[in-house]
């Protein structure tokens, strides 16, 4: 039987490769301009290092990893998103030591055993960004209008939902009153009735119909934000208001991981059915030192990529370049010539076989080219180059210098 792609798993192929790439170009640009520079931290981790951060008892780590013990007896995982890279790599070269701000951003392929369904992959890539050592709330205006940016630039439409999740201070009562909530419940779903011990704010987030019906009720983290939380998540309504940003405060966002604090946010589209979320992010000031490094406060996001792909509109097919070949066998060394020549400036696409001028034009017209630039029996005695201009429905021969020189 033939071997194919693992379930969850999917090429991307042309032409939504392209877009992909697109993608990547212009979103590290935007994130350039915000003052963040590029890192690349390795797929494969200890698993450890997830378990510390994304949290044992998050779906993401408790159910979804690719874990497994390598050659050399140790426990690794593919890794299921890219915060918790970032904040290792930062700890191992010191950054958090040095001081002042770093910021990074990256992209690359993230593993989730999931139930795959449409938006729903177990492979999948992200763009994400990280910001360390700033802890005003203008850093996460900052954050989400970078996020905002790269959608609005790419002309996706989207909610923006924002929830303060508080810090340690403020979140112990929350938890207590919670999980006093959780217990006079009866029937939650079993992950609910597990989590209200170990992780009560984490069944805010249960998407069972059943057990979201009852959390209308529940005590809500906005009644019990510290002083200086309570400031903050206020300060940056004012700052996103300011600036005209739309948005919606969800007391019931508390995302998927473990390690957040304070700000956390979604955008969200209504294009996409269930999986719907193309954004997430947030704060997690106690990341860095949970991880063994300097108290750092942090804050970061990671876009969707196929998400996103599925919301962007194709290109639009403009013809460009050429496409070089010979009628005869004797020109085929000419015609290679004149394409090795062009490509140094355009686009081009060669044809080895020679073949008749109809079937070089239908041809040229499938590779989507402007101009086919075919070498026949005459032009190759005389050094020229036959040209059609598939744009201007134009025919002339030229000179090959005049042809391939570089403008
Ligand atoms: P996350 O919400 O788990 O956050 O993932 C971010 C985005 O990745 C989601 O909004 C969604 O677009 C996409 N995504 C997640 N799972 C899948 C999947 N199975 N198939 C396709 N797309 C998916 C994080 O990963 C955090 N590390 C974000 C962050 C960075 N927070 C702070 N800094």
């Amino acid at each position: 039987m033939a071997i194919k792609a693992l379930r969850g798993m999917k090429d991307i192929l042309p032409p939504t490769s392209a877009q992909y790439l697109t993608f990547l170009q212009e979103a590290s640009t935007i994130a350039s301009r915000f003052g963040f520079e590029y890192i690349e931290t390795p797929i494969l981790e200890e698993s450890a290092l997830f378990l510390r951060s994304v949290g044992e008892e998050s779906d993401i780590v408790g159910k979804e990893m690719y874990r497994f013990i390598d050659k050399g007896g140790h426990d690794v995982c593919l890794r299921p998103e890219g915060t918790a890279g970032v904040v290792r790599a930062l700890i191992e070269h010191r950054l958090d030591r040095q001081g002042g701000v770093h910021r990074f951003f990256y992209h690359g392929p993230m593993f989730r055993y999931e139930r795959p369904q449409k938006g729903r992959l177990r492979q999948f890539h992200q763009f994400g960004v990280e910001s360390f050592g700033e802890a005003s709330p203008y850093e996460d205006g900052a954050i989400i209008l970078l996020a905002k940016s790269i959608l609005d630039h790419f002309s996706i439409e989207y909610t923006l939902k924002i929830n303060s999740l508080g810090c340690p201070k403020c979140i112990g009562g929350y938890r207590e009153r919670l999980v006093a909530f959780l217990r006079e419940q009866e029937g939650l779903c079993p992950d609910c009735q597990r989590r209200r011990e170990h992780n009560p704010i984490r069944t805010l987030d249960c998407k069972d119909p059943a057990c979201q019906e009852r959390y209308q009720e529940a005590p809500k983290i906005s009644d019990f934000l510290c002083d200086q939380c309570h400031q903050d998540f206020t300060k940056l309504q004012e700052i996103l208001n300011q600036e005209g940003v739309a948005y919606e405060v969800d007391p019931t966002l508390v995302r998927g991981l473990d390690y957040y604090t304070k700000t956390a946010f979604e955008f969200l589209s209504g294009a996409l059915g269930a999986q719907s979320a193309i954004v997430g992010g947030g704060r997690y000031d106690n990341l860095v030192a949970s991880l063994g490094g300097r108290p750092t406060p942090a804050i970061g996001f990671a876009i969707g990529i196929e998400r996103i792909l599925e919301l962007i509109p194709p290109p639009a097919q403009e013809r460009t370049g050429y496409y070089v070949g010979a009628l005869l066998p004797d020109g085929v060394d000419r015609a290679f010539h004149l394409a090795q020549r062009l490509r140094q400036r355009e686009p081009t696409h060669f044809e080895a076989a020679p073949k008749s001028l109809k079937a070089h034009l239908k041809g040229a017209d499938r590779r989507n080219v402007r101009y086919a630039a075919i070498i026949g029996e005459e032009e190759l005695a005389k050094g020229l180059v036959w040209i059609k201009d598939l744009v201007a429905k134009r025919e002339y021969s030229l000179p090959v210098d005049e042809v391939a020189e570089v403008r």
